[in-house]
């Protein structure tokens, strides 16, 4: 190992001491019950596993839902009692389907290694995420349910089946409403029977049923939905369904569920929420402010234990998300890479109590973080000729997230020459800062000053964790010398 690879080992080495590290009675308080989070992975610089597990720790975080089964990611909860639902993608359900054998080598080898003496809590399977979402023009719907039940017989086959459970997350969208009153809900009828087989599967294995409620949609989607229903106890716009009123979208929707089951004679199967949340740029209503009003809403309602109207007491809820997530596809909006309650960084964005109290106190941030250098690429300060920054400014966001410029965003406001500045700086960042992603043919500069305007933020890229993968060995032992040294 050269030195500067031994350095680097050794200052990773150190963030991760520091992220692990606890002095004692700094343990965060207990969030409200039921609560979980989401962790999307769909970034150019992961966070490292054991930083992001702490922050979920430092915040009282018990229970965990990710997308994905990612070695290092899993075995970074290990011997921690988070509980962790893990996912499966949507590619991998035909795959899963076609074959009881895939199924049981996908549980072998992302599975059972992390629970037997691996010393992870894992609850969960989510086999495919919102696998009948009416966008995916039904690619997914033949292939779920014998997806499920495969991976289910894997489970048993390992003798995990008592531990682990088999579950489908799946959009609102896969109910309505003709009238938006609860209690005309049904589900979809071109998934209607491969609902049926699902719910009896649940059913059987007393599985709960997973869903993903989304109040931001109901009023990013419709201009005439009355702003106030999205949010909680708001009071402007309530709902009449026989005897029970709705106060807000969120209980009305749940509900609309709880009487589609009702209407497919499953009235009694458990129901999870697997996503809920609000985006902080992007689109009008998303901003921090709002995402502070709507969570704080939510979790006084999930510390009042009140429930739904249909469904009083605790109800198992994931936000989502833990973080901002920089490849997601924006095909749904520029929003869709800003729901994280934390930065891409692990900074907290804004005020938010997870025991429901409804103290106005930021949430604990990352620690132990590696930034890259301290400096921006902008707009040459001396450029005189401005007509050919359009070109620029569209190579770069073809190559990075622009998705905070443009109306309503955190950037709608800058100049010709700040939006341009914007757009090479994210190219710059996600390129490592590297000086050849500063040139756009002379018109770009690399400064030391920080060009954040207002609400518009610069940021400077973290270090990225996954490209250290193949260091990781030498990295552990570095690691184990240093705990051993230390602890
Ligand atoms: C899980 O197992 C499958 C099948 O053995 C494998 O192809 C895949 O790479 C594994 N990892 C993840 C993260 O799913
Ligand atoms: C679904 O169909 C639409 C319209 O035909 C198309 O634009 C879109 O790419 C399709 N989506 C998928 C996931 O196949
Ligand atoms: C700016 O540059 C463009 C393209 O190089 C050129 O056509 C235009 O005349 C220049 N404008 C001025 C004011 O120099
Ligand atoms: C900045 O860029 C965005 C996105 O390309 C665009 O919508 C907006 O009009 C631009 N603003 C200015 C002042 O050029
Ligand atoms: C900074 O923001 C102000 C107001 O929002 C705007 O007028 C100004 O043009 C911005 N500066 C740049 C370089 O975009």
């Amino acid at each position: 190992m050269d030195s500067s690879a031994d350095f680097l080992t050794w200052s990773l080495c150190l963030v991760l001491f520091l992220a692990l590290w606890q002095p004692q009675g700094a343990q965060g308080t207990q969030t409200v019950p039921g609560l979980g989070i989401n962790w999307g992975s769909q970034v150019s610089h992961p966070l490292n596993p054991y930083i992001m597990v702490n922050l979920l720790k430092d915040n009282g975080f018990t229970k965990v839902k990710l997308f994905e089964a990612d070695s290092w990611t899993v075995s970074a909860f290990s011997g921690t009692n988070i509980e962790v639902m893990v996912g499966i993608p949507n590619v991998l359900l035909a795959h899963l389907a076609d074959n009881s054998k895939h199924a049981e080598n996908w549980v072998k080898n992302n599975l059972t290694k992390h629970l037997d003496g691996g010393g992870v809590n894992i609850r969960y399977v989510a086999v495919g995420n919102e696998a009948f979402l009416e966008s995916y023009n039904g690619s997914y719907i033949k292939t779920t349910f014998p997806a499920m039940v495969n991976v289910q017989k894997a489970l048993e086959k390992a003798g995990l089946g008592d531990k682990v459970k088999v579950v489908t997350p799946l959009n609102a969208d896969v109910y309505r409403s003709p009238s938006n009153l609860p209690s005309h809900g049904d589900f979809r009828d071109d998934i209607y029977d491969e609902m049926k087989k699902i719910l009896q599967f649940l059913s059987e294995k007393n599985s709960p049923f997973v869903v993903n409620i989304y109040p931001f949609l109901n009023l990013h989607q419709s201009i005439d939905f009355p702003e106030g229903f999205a949010f909680f106890n708001t009071g402007t716009k309530t709902i009449q369904d026989n005897n029970l009123q709705y106060t807000n979208v969120f209980d009305a929707n749940f509900d609309t569920l709880v009487w589609a089951l009702k209407k497919a004679g499953h009235s009694d199967l458990k129901i999870m929420v697997g996503e809920v949340g609000w985006p902080t740029d992007g689109a009008q209503y998303a901003n921090p402010s709002d995402a502070e009003k709507f969570y704080k809403g939510l979790l006084k309602q999930m510390a009042n234990k009140k429930g739904t109207p249909l469904r009083p007491g605790v109800i198992d809820i994931y936000l989502f998300s833990v973080s901002d997530e920089d490849l997601k596809s924006i095909a749904p909006g520029n929003f869709e890479r800003h729901w994280g309650i934390f930065r891409y960084d692990g900074k907290p964005k804004f005020a938010i109590d997870f025991s429901g109290q409804g103290v106005d106190k930021m949430p604990l941030g990352a620690k132990g973080v590696q930034y890259q250098d301290r400096q921006w690429c902008v707009v040459n300060p001396d450029l005189k000729n401005q007509s050919t920054l359009g070109r620029a400014l569209d190579y770069a966001c073809g190559g990075a997230d622009c998705t905070s410029l443009g109306f309503f965003s955190s950037c709608a406001d800058l100049s010709v020459v700040g939006n341009a500045s914007f757009a090479f700086n994210q190219y710059f960042q996600v390129r490592d800062q590297s000086v050849e992603a500063c040139d756009f043919w002379g018109l770009g500069t690399i400064v030391k000053e920080d060009p954040s305007n207002g609400t518009c933020f610069f940021p400077i890229e973290i270090v990225s964790s996954g490209r250290r993968l193949h260091k990781l060995t030498g990295f552990l032992i570095g690691c184990l010398l240093m705990f051993v040294t230390f602890m």
